[in-house]
């Protein structure tokens, strides 16, 4: 028997409707669209604003568009991964939230904090599920509110994030297509430049830290931004190296979007032209977990089967890695 591999058999999205544009911002805060757009390629964010809506109601459309794709029954979902930094509650999982609010009964899941690099720590691990045999349908989602931790007086960050939601379907392939390698790295001492301060076990909320404004994050960005250039490209030519692919061999580079000039650095590194690069930020700007999913789901169309697919991401944690995806269908 063929091994099994998991692959990605459909894809999700969705952006809420109201967007940011630079030129709010610009009445928000002292900055200017001149700055942002050469800055980090951002034109706008699409920015969750009811009231009463949170993460799950950002990924629910996005994993029911697959359901709608496929005619795939919420109750055949065995297992929802959900890659967030800003779940609806610090418990329970988001991932028991949507299930619920898709019906999808029979599923069990969690939700996984990795900040930037969130979709790709769950997509190696929700391959794993598929790989072992055990599960079939799988669903790995990258949502993120990131509206609801961003500071709008400071222009540091808010000028950078968006809210938004991707999502994927894994299941068993024994053609050789689907997640074929994965480099996964972290290195904790990063927290010290982007994190939020308050709000977890180490500094509970309380008044001072809602008066303090450390509900909202935080980041040194001239220096996130060293280590992520390098820890990016790096990554992504180590995957090609270790599995003798060059950049000839890449139909896509899927990178986090998070800011263009680390998206240019890494296509460089590889090798690779602009043309087989996912660009999308101008319009979403960084939804932490949601960029990569949401490339894939603009992208959709455009990708033909056995396709090598590059996904590369740099973030909080600090985290970081490349998957190597042969695209399926
Ligand atoms: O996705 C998770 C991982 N995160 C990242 O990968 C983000 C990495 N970092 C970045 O993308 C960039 O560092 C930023 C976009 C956050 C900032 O760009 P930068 O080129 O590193 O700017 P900077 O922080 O070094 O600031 C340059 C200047 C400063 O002024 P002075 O000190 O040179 O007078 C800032 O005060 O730009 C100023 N500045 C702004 N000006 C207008 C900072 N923010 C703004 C702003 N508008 N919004």
């Amino acid at each position: 028997m063929n091994k099994i591999t998991a692959a990605i058999t459909a894809v999700g999205g969705y952006v809420p409707e109201t967007k940011l544009t630079n030129a709010d911002l610009e009445k928000m805060v002292d900055t200017n669209d001149e700055w942002i757009r050469t800055r980090t390629g951002i034109h706008e964010r699409r920015i969750l604003r009811e009231n009463g809506k949170a993460n799950s109601d950002l990924a629910v459309p996005a994993i029911q568009e697959i359901l709608q794709k496929t005619g795939l029954n919420p109750l055949d979902i065995d297992c929802i991964i959900c890659a967030t930094v800003t779940p609806d509650m610090v418990f329970p999982a988001t991932a028991n939230i949507i299930a619920d609010k898709l019906g999808a009964t029979n599923a069990w899941g969690y939700d996984l904090s990795a900040a930037c690099s969130g979709f790709l720590y769950a997509l190696t691990t929700g391959a794993t599920l598929v790989e072992s045999g055990r599960y079939k349908n799988v669903i790995v989602v990258g949502s993120e509110k990131m509206s609801a931790i961003v500071d709008y007086t400071d222009r540091n960050t808010c000028i950078i994030f968006g809210d938004g939601a991707g999502a994927v379907l894994l299941q068993p392939n024994t053609e050789g297509n689907g997640i074929l390698d994965s480099i996964l790295k972290s290195d904790g001492s990063g927290r010290a430049f982007l994190h939020m301060k308050a709000g977890g076990s180490l500094k509970p909320a309380s008044v001072e830290s809602v008066m303090a404004r450390e509900h909202f994050v935080y980041q040194e960005g001239k220096t996130v931004f060293k280590f992520a250039v390098k820890g990016m490209a790096d990554v992504s030519a180590e995957l090609l190296e270790r599995n003798n692919l060059s950049s000839n061999d890449i139909a896509w580079l899927v990178p986090h979007q998070a800011n263009l000039r680390i998206i240019d650095a890494t296509a460089e590194r590889m090798g690779l032209s602009k043309e087989k690069v996912m660009v999308n930020i101008q319009h979403y700007g960084n939804t932490t977990s949601a960029t990569i999913p949401l490339c894939l789901w603009e992208w959709e169309k455009q990708l033909k089967k056995g396709d090598n697919l590059v996904l590369a991401a740099f973030g909080g944690g600090f985290t970081w890695g490349a998957i190597w995806v042969k695209w399926a269908y």
